[in-house]
């Protein structure tokens, strides 16, 4: 009998097949479908800062407003009712997700600044929520602020996520990091409990025609895996927080792979938008499959097993890898 189970964020879980935050995961039903084909856990979709800042912008102004005037004027109950109604359609999914729900539930707040928004943590807490991702995308543009104003920035907005709740704390991290050992050395020490390996980034595609730069979404490719794959390899063992891989986790192999490098979970989206939700229990049923065929007969026995610190030549996760992978190209023989 094999053993998929496993443990992330101090949650237990029943295997390493957990979907990443997606539309997939954006109603009550769609957690139940996800659950009944083999998720161990689920992250709903992100609350963004800009929403909930918004909202409270929103009220600041509409309190201006109400003092300015009398607060029983007739415009201002309505604009209080909008002031909630993004956070509150949040909260109701959390709890109706957990109601339903035999598996773990994550919420997924989605900031780049510490700041007052970040006690929305808490409501999340009280809501249900298993645990929470913080998800940091921020797109550095002004050359004046540096990577080190970056990284505290990042690190002090954990800081004061972890101060407003108890349940476990996953930051979801861009990869375009100078030194992601450096961060994630950082994260850990200001309690984060897990590391989510790597958000994906969405550039504009440029429309030549038209002149114009419109946004565009692609779903991933399994080759994107491979810079997840590294950086939890290079990262297991190092920090006390716990690792998932997103991006790229298409296959069982995949699952394989990124539990390997030392990953507690592996995330699905993009190949569930594929393939369906049915894919799941598919990828499920091949990696017992494959599991069986080598004789594996738990998930726990095969983490870390190739990480930087488990393999006999370390030389693969380093600079020496580089250089060996540049001269191993041969040029084909033009025709
Ligand atoms: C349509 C779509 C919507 C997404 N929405 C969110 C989101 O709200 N919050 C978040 O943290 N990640 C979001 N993601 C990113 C995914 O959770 C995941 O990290 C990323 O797609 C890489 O995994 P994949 O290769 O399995 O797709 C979204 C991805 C897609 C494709």
């Amino acid at each position: 009998m094999i053993d998929l189970s496993t443990e992330y964020l101090g949650l237990k879980l029943k295997s390493p097949l957990v979907v990443s935050s997606n539309p997939l995961t954006g109603s009550t039903e769609d957690v139940q479908r996800l659950e009944a084909a083999g998720a161990a856990a689920v992250v709903l979709p992100s609350i963004f800062e800009e929403q909930l800042t918004l909202e409270s912008n929103a009220l600041d102004a509409d309190l201006t407003r109400g003092t300015e005037s009398f607060s029983e004027t007739t415009g201002f109950f309505p604009a209080y009712d909008n002031f909630r109604q993004g956070q509150d359609t949040y909260l109701e999914l959390l709890r109706s997700a957990k109601k339903v729900a035999g598996i773990p539930v994550l919420a997924s707040l989605n900031g780049a600044t510490a700041g007052g928004w970040v006690a929305f943590a808490k409501e999340i807490e009280q809501a249900g929520a298993d645990a929470l991702e913080l998800n940091t995308y921020s797109l550095p543009i002004d050359p004046r602020i540096s990577s080190s104003v970056i990284e505290d920035g990042l690190v002090e907005l954990v800081r004061q996520v972890k101060a407003c709740t108890k349940i476990p704390i996953a930051v979801k991290l861009s990869p375009q990091f100078t030194s992601i050992p450096s961060l994630a050395a950082k994260l850990d020490k200001v309690g984060a409990d897990g590391l989510v390996l790597f958000n994906r980034f969405y550039q504009p595609d440029f429309d030549i025609d038209n002149l114009n730069v419109a946004p565009r979404l692609t779903l991933s490719r399994p080759e994107e895996l491979l810079i997840r794959l590294h950086w939890a390899a290079i990262l297991y063992g190092t920090v006390k927080a716990q690792i998932a891989i997103t991006g790229g986790v298409h296959s069982a192999q995949d699952v394989l792979k990124s539990v390997m490098a030392g990953g507690q979970v592996a995330m699905l989206a993009s190949a569930l938008l594929f393939g369906g939700v049915s894919h799941l229990t598919a990828v499920q049923a091949e990696l017992v499959r494959w599991m069986e065929e080598h004789e594996y007969t738990s998930i726990w026995q095969m983490r870390g097993s190739l990480s930087r610190q488990s393999v006999p030549n370390p030389v693969a996760f380093e600079r020496g890898n580089y250089i060996k992978t540049l001269s191993s190209y041969t040029l084909r023989q033009s025709a």
